[in-house]
Protein backbone atom coordinates (compact mmCIF):
# COMPACT_ATOMS: atom_id res chain seq x y z
CA UNK A 1 0.00 0.00 0.00
CA UNK A 2 1.10 3.45 -0.46
CA UNK A 3 2.33 4.82 1.98
CA UNK A 4 1.50 8.73 0.70
CA UNK A 5 -0.73 10.52 2.89
CA UNK A 6 -2.56 11.90 -0.77
CA UNK A 7 -3.23 9.16 -1.65
CA UNK A 8 -5.57 7.13 0.94
CA UNK A 9 -3.39 6.52 3.89
CA UNK A 10 -5.12 5.19 6.47
CA UNK A 11 -4.91 6.61 9.87
CA UNK A 12 -6.24 4.69 11.81
CA UNK A 13 -3.64 2.51 11.79
CA UNK A 14 -1.90 5.01 13.57
CA UNK A 15 -4.65 6.01 16.33
CA UNK A 16 -1.73 8.00 18.67
CA UNK A 17 -1.86 10.96 15.99
CA UNK A 18 -4.33 13.41 17.64
CA UNK A 19 -5.27 15.36 14.72
CA UNK A 20 -5.33 19.14 15.35
CA UNK A 21 -3.34 18.10 19.08
CA UNK A 22 -7.36 17.12 19.93
CA UNK A 23 -7.27 16.53 23.29
CA UNK A 24 -3.65 16.35 24.00
CA UNK A 25 -2.60 18.48 27.59
CA UNK A 26 0.43 20.45 26.33
CA UNK A 27 0.51 22.95 29.37
CA UNK A 28 -0.02 23.08 33.12
CA UNK A 29 -2.30 27.12 33.53
CA UNK A 30 -3.60 29.11 36.40
CA UNK A 31 -4.75 31.57 33.86
CA UNK A 32 -8.13 29.85 32.74
CA UNK A 33 -9.88 26.69 33.37
CA UNK A 34 -12.61 25.43 30.63
CA UNK A 35 -15.02 22.92 31.20
CA UNK A 36 -16.93 21.88 28.16
CA UNK A 37 -19.22 19.25 29.72
CA UNK A 38 -20.73 21.80 32.01
CA UNK A 39 -19.83 25.24 30.11
CA UNK A 40 -17.78 26.74 32.53
CA UNK A 41 -14.93 29.18 32.21
CA UNK A 42 -13.15 30.33 35.06
CA UNK A 43 -9.95 33.35 34.91
CA UNK A 44 -7.11 32.42 37.40
CA UNK A 45 -9.92 31.54 39.97
CA UNK A 46 -12.98 33.72 39.03
CA UNK A 47 -16.04 32.35 36.89
CA UNK A 48 -16.39 34.27 33.98
CA UNK A 49 -19.97 35.29 35.04
CA UNK A 50 -18.31 37.13 38.29
CA UNK A 51 -15.80 38.77 36.63
CA UNK A 52 -18.56 40.27 33.95
CA UNK A 53 -21.41 41.14 36.40
CA UNK A 54 -17.78 43.36 38.29
CA UNK A 55 -14.86 43.15 36.69
CA UNK A 56 -13.14 45.47 34.10
CA UNK A 57 -11.44 45.13 31.10
CA UNK A 58 -8.23 46.29 33.34
CA UNK A 59 -8.96 44.65 35.81
CA UNK A 60 -8.86 41.25 33.99
CA UNK A 61 -5.26 42.66 32.74
CA UNK A 62 -4.09 42.89 35.69
CA UNK A 63 -5.47 39.40 36.74
CA UNK A 64 -3.75 37.47 33.92
CA UNK A 65 -0.35 39.00 34.45
CA UNK A 66 -0.12 38.53 38.18
CA UNK A 67 -2.68 35.82 38.70
CA UNK A 68 -4.21 37.49 41.57
CA UNK A 69 -6.68 40.99 41.21
CA UNK A 70 -5.41 44.12 42.22
CA UNK A 71 -5.74 46.88 44.65
CA UNK A 72 -7.21 49.99 44.16
CA UNK A 73 -3.73 51.29 43.85
CA UNK A 74 -2.14 48.46 41.75
CA UNK A 75 -5.37 49.34 39.32
CA UNK A 76 -5.04 52.59 39.22
CA UNK A 77 -0.84 52.28 38.50
CA UNK A 78 -2.12 50.26 35.68
CA UNK A 79 -4.68 52.18 34.17
CA UNK A 80 -2.33 55.15 34.65
CA UNK A 81 0.54 53.16 32.54
CA UNK A 82 -2.21 52.23 29.76
CA UNK A 83 -3.35 56.12 29.38
CA UNK A 84 0.27 57.27 28.63
CA UNK A 85 1.44 54.86 26.08
CA UNK A 86 -1.62 54.84 23.47
CA UNK A 87 0.41 57.22 21.23
CA UNK A 88 1.83 55.30 17.92
CA UNK A 89 5.70 55.66 16.76
CA UNK A 90 5.89 57.57 13.90
CA UNK A 91 7.25 54.47 12.00
CA UNK A 92 3.68 52.90 12.91
CA UNK A 93 1.76 56.01 11.72
CA UNK A 94 3.60 56.46 8.35
CA UNK A 95 2.88 52.40 7.63
CA UNK A 96 -0.91 52.83 8.36
CA UNK A 97 -0.78 56.02 5.66
CA UNK A 98 0.97 54.33 3.13
CA UNK A 99 -0.22 50.31 3.11
CA UNK A 100 -2.54 49.53 0.92
CA UNK A 101 -6.04 50.88 2.13
CA UNK A 102 -7.59 47.29 0.70
CA UNK A 103 -5.71 45.28 3.27
CA UNK A 104 -7.28 42.98 5.52
CA UNK A 105 -7.02 44.91 8.97
CA UNK A 106 -5.69 41.69 11.33
CA UNK A 107 -2.70 41.55 8.31
CA UNK A 108 -2.43 45.30 8.97
CA UNK A 109 -2.35 44.67 13.31
CA UNK A 110 -0.28 41.95 12.50
CA UNK A 111 2.71 43.70 10.77
CA UNK A 112 2.10 46.91 13.32
CA UNK A 113 2.53 45.00 16.17
CA UNK A 114 5.75 43.33 14.61
CA UNK A 115 7.04 46.93 13.81
CA UNK A 116 6.35 48.15 17.61
CA UNK A 117 9.16 46.23 18.79
CA UNK A 118 11.34 48.54 18.06
CA UNK A 119 9.96 51.06 20.60
CA UNK A 120 10.94 49.09 23.16
CA UNK A 121 13.95 48.32 21.88
CA UNK A 122 15.78 49.75 24.89
CA UNK A 123 13.82 47.81 27.55
CA UNK A 124 15.38 44.36 28.73
CA UNK A 125 14.13 41.83 27.05
CA UNK A 126 12.77 40.03 29.82
CA UNK A 127 10.54 43.36 30.81
CA UNK A 128 7.59 41.02 29.83
CA UNK A 129 5.38 43.19 32.37
CA UNK A 130 6.00 46.02 30.68
CA UNK A 131 6.12 45.13 27.24
CA UNK A 132 2.51 43.33 27.99
CA UNK A 133 1.15 46.75 28.69
CA UNK A 134 2.60 48.28 25.82
CA UNK A 135 1.17 46.40 23.23
CA UNK A 136 -2.25 46.10 24.86
CA UNK A 137 -2.04 50.23 24.88
CA UNK A 138 -1.26 50.44 21.35
CA UNK A 139 -3.36 47.94 19.70
CA UNK A 140 -6.26 49.81 19.82
CA UNK A 141 -4.88 52.97 18.37
CA UNK A 142 -3.50 50.95 15.65
CA UNK A 143 -6.75 49.37 14.90
CA UNK A 144 -9.21 53.05 15.28
CA UNK A 145 -6.42 54.78 13.16
CA UNK A 146 -6.13 52.33 10.19
CA UNK A 147 -9.76 52.01 9.76
CA UNK A 148 -9.91 55.55 9.68
CA UNK A 149 -7.48 56.35 7.44
CA UNK A 150 -8.27 53.83 5.09
CA UNK A 151 -11.54 55.64 4.91
CA UNK A 152 -9.52 59.16 4.00
CA UNK A 153 -10.44 60.24 7.76
CA UNK A 154 -7.85 61.73 9.92
CA UNK A 155 -6.33 59.80 12.87
CA UNK A 156 -8.21 60.52 16.06
CA UNK A 157 -5.20 60.54 19.05
CA UNK A 158 -5.82 58.55 21.90
CA UNK A 159 -6.95 60.92 25.24
CA UNK A 160 -4.94 60.56 28.01
CA UNK A 161 -7.98 59.47 30.67
CA UNK A 162 -10.29 56.54 30.29
CA UNK A 163 -10.28 52.99 29.88
CA UNK A 164 -9.47 50.79 26.88
CA UNK A 165 -12.98 50.94 25.64
CA UNK A 166 -13.83 54.27 26.43
CA UNK A 167 -10.77 55.07 24.21
CA UNK A 168 -11.04 53.17 21.10
CA UNK A 169 -14.48 54.35 20.53
CA UNK A 170 -13.42 57.38 20.76
CA UNK A 171 -10.19 57.02 18.65
CA UNK A 172 -12.79 54.91 16.22
CA UNK A 173 -15.92 57.24 15.71
CA UNK A 174 -13.76 60.78 16.86
CA UNK A 175 -16.62 61.37 19.49
CA UNK A 176 -17.08 60.51 22.97
CA UNK A 177 -18.58 57.23 23.15
CA UNK A 178 -22.08 56.97 25.53
CA UNK A 179 -21.54 55.16 28.90
CA UNK A 180 -23.92 52.04 27.63
CA UNK A 181 -21.32 51.77 24.63
CA UNK A 182 -18.21 51.76 26.68
CA UNK A 183 -20.07 49.44 28.97
CA UNK A 184 -20.95 46.95 26.37
CA UNK A 185 -17.40 46.98 24.66
CA UNK A 186 -15.70 46.72 28.03
CA UNK A 187 -17.87 43.25 28.54
CA UNK A 188 -16.78 42.41 25.46
CA UNK A 189 -13.21 42.41 26.02
CA UNK A 190 -13.45 40.97 29.32
CA UNK A 191 -14.98 37.97 27.43
CA UNK A 192 -12.65 37.49 24.74
CA UNK A 193 -9.80 38.29 27.27
CA UNK A 194 -8.60 34.35 27.91
CA UNK A 195 -9.66 31.05 27.06
CA UNK A 196 -6.92 28.72 27.81
CA UNK A 197 -5.27 26.44 24.99
CA UNK A 198 -6.65 28.10 21.73
CA UNK A 199 -4.83 28.07 18.85
CA UNK A 200 -3.58 31.57 18.71
CA UNK A 201 -2.30 30.78 22.47
CA UNK A 202 -0.95 28.00 21.28
CA UNK A 203 1.18 29.84 18.81
CA UNK A 204 2.35 32.16 21.66
CA UNK A 205 3.46 29.84 24.02
CA UNK A 206 5.30 27.90 21.19
CA UNK A 207 7.16 30.81 20.07
CA UNK A 208 7.82 31.91 23.22
CA UNK A 209 9.42 28.66 24.14
CA UNK A 210 12.20 29.25 22.05
CA UNK A 211 12.82 31.96 24.00
CA UNK A 212 11.63 34.38 21.37
CA UNK A 213 10.92 37.78 21.90
CA UNK A 214 7.18 38.90 23.51
CA UNK A 215 6.60 40.67 20.18
CA UNK A 216 7.18 37.76 17.39
CA UNK A 217 5.00 35.64 19.95
CA UNK A 218 1.98 37.79 20.12
CA UNK A 219 2.45 38.43 16.12
CA UNK A 220 2.15 34.95 15.60
CA UNK A 221 -0.74 34.84 17.63
CA UNK A 222 -2.53 37.66 15.68
CA UNK A 223 -1.87 35.30 12.56
CA UNK A 224 -3.42 32.44 13.81
CA UNK A 225 -6.71 34.30 15.36
CA UNK A 226 -6.99 35.69 11.68
CA UNK A 227 -8.13 32.33 10.87
CA UNK A 228 -11.86 32.06 10.16
CA UNK A 229 -12.08 28.82 12.36
CA UNK A 230 -10.68 30.95 15.04
CA UNK A 231 -11.42 34.14 15.81
CA UNK A 232 -12.16 35.46 12.08
CA UNK A 233 -15.46 33.49 12.54
CA UNK A 234 -16.76 36.53 13.95
CA UNK A 235 -16.41 38.59 10.69
CA UNK A 236 -17.77 35.63 8.81
CA UNK A 237 -20.47 35.35 11.15
CA UNK A 238 -21.45 38.72 10.21
CA UNK A 239 -20.98 38.11 6.69
CA UNK A 240 -23.14 35.19 6.84
CA UNK A 241 -26.27 37.17 7.95
CA UNK A 242 -25.63 40.41 5.41
CA UNK A 243 -26.09 37.46 2.90
CA UNK A 244 -29.03 36.75 4.21
CA UNK A 245 -30.00 39.96 4.77
CA UNK A 246 -29.66 40.24 0.83
CA UNK A 247 -32.58 38.35 0.06
CA UNK A 248 -34.91 40.89 1.61
CA UNK A 249 -36.84 41.80 5.28
CA UNK A 250 -38.94 37.90 5.01
CA UNK A 251 -35.60 35.96 4.09
CA UNK A 252 -36.12 32.41 5.90
CA UNK A 253 -33.36 31.72 8.32
CA UNK A 254 -33.96 28.67 9.03
CA UNK A 255 -34.31 27.44 5.10
CA UNK A 256 -30.87 29.01 4.64
CA UNK A 257 -28.77 27.24 7.00
CA UNK A 258 -30.67 24.13 6.25
CA UNK A 259 -29.48 24.55 2.45
CA UNK A 260 -25.90 25.54 3.78
CA UNK A 261 -25.38 22.12 6.09
CA UNK A 262 -27.39 20.26 3.32
CA UNK A 263 -24.12 21.85 1.09
CA UNK A 264 -21.77 20.65 3.90
CA UNK A 265 -20.93 24.10 4.78
CA UNK A 266 -20.06 25.26 8.10
CA UNK A 267 -22.04 27.69 9.62
CA UNK A 268 -19.19 30.05 11.32
CA UNK A 269 -20.29 31.19 15.14
CA UNK A 270 -21.40 27.77 16.27
CA UNK A 271 -19.48 24.47 17.01
CA UNK A 272 -16.35 24.93 19.72
CA UNK A 273 -13.54 22.13 19.70
CA UNK A 274 -14.02 21.82 23.57
CA UNK A 275 -17.48 23.40 24.70
CA UNK A 276 -20.24 20.71 23.68
CA UNK A 277 -22.83 23.01 25.21
CA UNK A 278 -23.72 26.77 25.22
CA UNK A 279 -20.92 28.58 25.12
CA UNK A 280 -20.69 30.34 28.70
CA UNK A 281 -19.14 33.52 27.40
CA UNK A 282 -22.57 33.49 24.48
CA UNK A 283 -24.68 33.44 26.96
CA UNK A 284 -24.03 37.18 27.90
CA UNK A 285 -23.06 38.64 24.34
CA UNK A 286 -26.65 36.92 23.38
CA UNK A 287 -28.45 39.41 25.83
CA UNK A 288 -26.13 42.15 24.79
CA UNK A 289 -27.27 41.68 21.21
CA UNK A 290 -31.08 41.16 21.69
CA UNK A 291 -30.62 44.73 23.62
CA UNK A 292 -28.75 46.34 20.98
CA UNK A 293 -31.05 44.92 18.17
CA UNK A 294 -33.93 46.38 19.87
CA UNK A 295 -32.40 49.66 20.72
CA UNK A 296 -31.08 50.20 16.78
CA UNK A 297 -34.27 48.74 15.14
CA UNK A 298 -32.27 45.38 14.12
CA UNK A 299 -34.28 42.89 15.31
CA UNK A 300 -34.83 41.11 12.53
CA UNK A 301 -31.36 40.34 12.78
CA UNK A 302 -31.38 39.02 16.35
CA UNK A 303 -34.45 37.20 14.96
CA UNK A 304 -32.56 35.57 12.36
CA UNK A 305 -29.83 34.74 14.50
CA UNK A 306 -32.17 32.96 16.67
CA UNK A 307 -33.50 31.01 14.02
CA UNK A 308 -30.05 30.54 13.15
CA UNK A 309 -29.40 28.92 16.88
CA UNK A 310 -32.56 26.54 17.15
CA UNK A 311 -31.74 25.15 13.55
CA UNK A 312 -28.19 24.49 14.52
CA UNK A 313 -29.54 22.94 17.83
CA UNK A 314 -32.03 20.85 15.98
CA UNK A 315 -30.30 19.25 12.80
CA UNK A 316 -26.96 18.88 14.48
CA UNK A 317 -27.04 19.66 18.47
CA UNK A 318 -24.62 22.35 17.84
CA UNK A 319 -24.59 25.38 20.23
CA UNK A 320 -23.05 28.79 19.58
CA UNK A 321 -19.38 29.88 20.59
CA UNK A 322 -18.37 33.10 21.73
CA UNK A 323 -18.47 34.43 17.69
CA UNK A 324 -21.83 34.39 17.15
CA UNK A 325 -23.78 37.15 18.74
CA UNK A 326 -20.20 39.32 19.61
CA UNK A 327 -21.20 39.66 15.45
CA UNK A 328 -24.40 41.43 15.69
CA UNK A 329 -23.10 43.32 19.14
CA UNK A 330 -20.12 44.28 17.55
CA UNK A 331 -22.53 45.61 13.61
CA UNK A 332 -25.50 47.09 16.39
CA UNK A 333 -22.38 49.14 17.50
CA UNK A 334 -21.68 50.44 14.13
CA UNK A 335 -18.43 48.86 14.21
CA UNK A 336 -17.11 47.47 10.28
CA UNK A 337 -17.35 44.08 10.31
CA UNK A 338 -14.16 43.39 9.07
CA UNK A 339 -12.47 45.27 12.56
CA UNK A 340 -14.48 42.76 14.40
CA UNK A 341 -11.39 39.91 14.73
CA UNK A 342 -9.37 42.86 15.53
CA UNK A 343 -11.52 43.93 18.59
CA UNK A 344 -10.96 40.10 19.53
CA UNK A 345 -7.51 40.21 18.85
CA UNK A 346 -7.15 43.98 21.14
CA UNK A 347 -8.77 41.63 24.01
CA UNK A 348 -6.95 38.80 23.42
CA UNK A 349 -3.97 40.29 24.20
CA UNK A 350 -4.25 40.12 27.69
CA UNK A 351 -4.43 36.51 27.50
CA UNK A 352 -1.53 35.60 25.20
CA UNK A 353 0.19 37.65 27.43
CA UNK A 354 -0.71 36.30 30.41
CA UNK A 355 0.02 32.79 28.99
CA UNK A 356 3.70 34.41 27.54
CA UNK A 357 4.59 35.51 31.27
CA UNK A 358 3.38 32.23 32.46
CA UNK A 359 5.69 30.21 29.68
CA UNK A 360 8.69 32.00 30.72
CA UNK A 361 8.75 31.02 34.16
CA UNK A 362 8.92 27.48 33.71
CA UNK A 363 9.97 27.06 29.66
CA UNK A 364 10.22 24.07 27.77
CA UNK A 365 10.73 23.98 24.37
CA UNK A 366 7.59 22.57 22.40
CA UNK A 367 8.55 20.42 20.01
CA UNK A 368 5.85 17.85 19.32
CA UNK A 369 6.90 14.70 16.68
CA UNK A 370 5.20 13.94 13.64
CA UNK A 371 4.36 10.24 11.92
CA UNK A 372 6.55 10.09 8.52
CA UNK A 373 4.18 8.88 6.22
CA UNK A 374 6.33 8.88 3.02
CA UNK A 375 8.78 6.39 1.03
CA UNK A 376 12.23 6.03 2.46
CA UNK A 377 15.56 5.16 0.41
CA UNK A 378 14.44 6.26 -3.37
CA UNK A 379 17.26 6.00 -5.50
CA UNK A 380 18.33 9.67 -6.93
CA UNK A 381 17.90 10.09 -10.57
CA UNK A 382 19.59 13.01 -11.94
CA UNK A 383 17.68 16.04 -13.48
CA UNK A 384 18.47 14.75 -17.57
CA UNK A 385 16.78 11.07 -16.61
CA UNK A 386 13.77 12.29 -14.52
C1 LIG B 1 -13.00 30.46 18.66
O1 LIG B 1 -10.35 27.12 21.06
C2 LIG B 1 -10.91 28.14 21.53
O2 LIG B 1 -11.08 28.30 22.72
C3 LIG B 1 -11.32 29.19 20.51
C4 LIG B 1 -12.13 30.35 21.04
C5 LIG B 1 -11.32 31.23 21.94
O3 LIG B 1 -11.90 31.92 22.78
O4 LIG B 1 -10.08 31.30 21.73
O5 LIG B 1 -13.27 29.86 21.75
C6 LIG B 1 -12.60 31.23 19.88
O6 LIG B 1 -12.19 30.26 17.80
C7 LIG B 1 -14.38 29.88 18.59
C8 LIG B 1 -14.61 29.03 17.31
C9 LIG B 1 -14.87 29.97 16.12
N1 LIG B 1 -14.93 29.19 14.88
C10 LIG B 1 -16.09 29.02 14.21
O7 LIG B 1 -17.18 29.43 14.59
C11 LIG B 1 -15.94 28.29 12.89
C12 LIG B 1 -17.06 27.25 12.75
N2 LIG B 1 -16.82 26.17 13.72
C13 LIG B 1 -16.20 24.96 13.24
O8 LIG B 1 -15.29 25.14 12.20
C14 LIG B 1 -15.77 24.03 14.37
O9 LIG B 1 -16.81 23.93 15.26
C15 LIG B 1 -14.49 24.34 15.12
C16 LIG B 1 -13.33 24.51 14.22
C17 LIG B 1 -14.66 25.54 15.98
C18 LIG B 1 -14.20 23.14 16.05
O10 LIG B 1 -14.14 22.09 15.23
P1 LIG B 1 -13.57 20.64 15.62
O11 LIG B 1 -13.43 20.48 17.07
O12 LIG B 1 -12.37 20.40 14.78
O13 LIG B 1 -14.78 19.77 15.19
P2 LIG B 1 -15.05 19.24 13.72
O14 LIG B 1 -14.79 20.31 12.68
O15 LIG B 1 -14.34 17.95 13.58
O16 LIG B 1 -16.65 19.02 13.74
C19 LIG B 1 -17.22 17.86 14.37
C20 LIG B 1 -18.54 17.65 13.65
C21 LIG B 1 -18.37 17.56 12.13
O17 LIG B 1 -19.47 16.82 11.63
P3 LIG B 1 -19.15 15.36 10.98
O18 LIG B 1 -18.21 15.67 9.80
O19 LIG B 1 -18.52 14.55 12.07
O20 LIG B 1 -20.53 14.91 10.53
O21 LIG B 1 -19.40 18.77 13.86
C22 LIG B 1 -19.64 19.45 12.62
C23 LIG B 1 -18.55 18.98 11.65
O22 LIG B 1 -19.02 19.04 10.32
N3 LIG B 1 -19.50 20.87 12.85
C24 LIG B 1 -20.16 21.81 12.18
C25 LIG B 1 -19.73 23.02 12.73
N4 LIG B 1 -18.83 22.79 13.70
C26 LIG B 1 -18.69 21.45 13.77
N5 LIG B 1 -21.07 21.71 11.18
C27 LIG B 1 -21.54 22.90 10.72
N6 LIG B 1 -21.18 24.13 11.19
C28 LIG B 1 -20.28 24.21 12.20
N7 LIG B 1 -19.93 25.39 12.66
Amino acid sequence: MSNDLHTGFDETKYPYINKGLEGIVAFSTTKSSIDGQSGELIYEGYNIDELAENSTFEEVCFLLWNDRLPSQEELDALQEKLQTRRELPQVIIDYLHSVNKKSNPMAVLRSAVSMLSESDIDLPDDSFYEKAINITAKMPTIIAAFSRIRSGEKMVAPLSEGSTAYNFLYMLNGERPGEQAEKTLDLCLILHAEHGMNASTFTCRAICATMSDMYSAVTGAIGSLKGPLHGGANTAVMNTLLELAEQGENADAVAFTKDKLKKKEKIMGFGHRVYKVFDPRAYHLQKMAKKLSEETGQERMYKWSMDMLNTMKSEKNIDPNVDFFSATVYYSMGIQPDLFTCIFAMSRISGWTGHFIEQAKNNRLVRPRALYVGEKNKPYVSISER
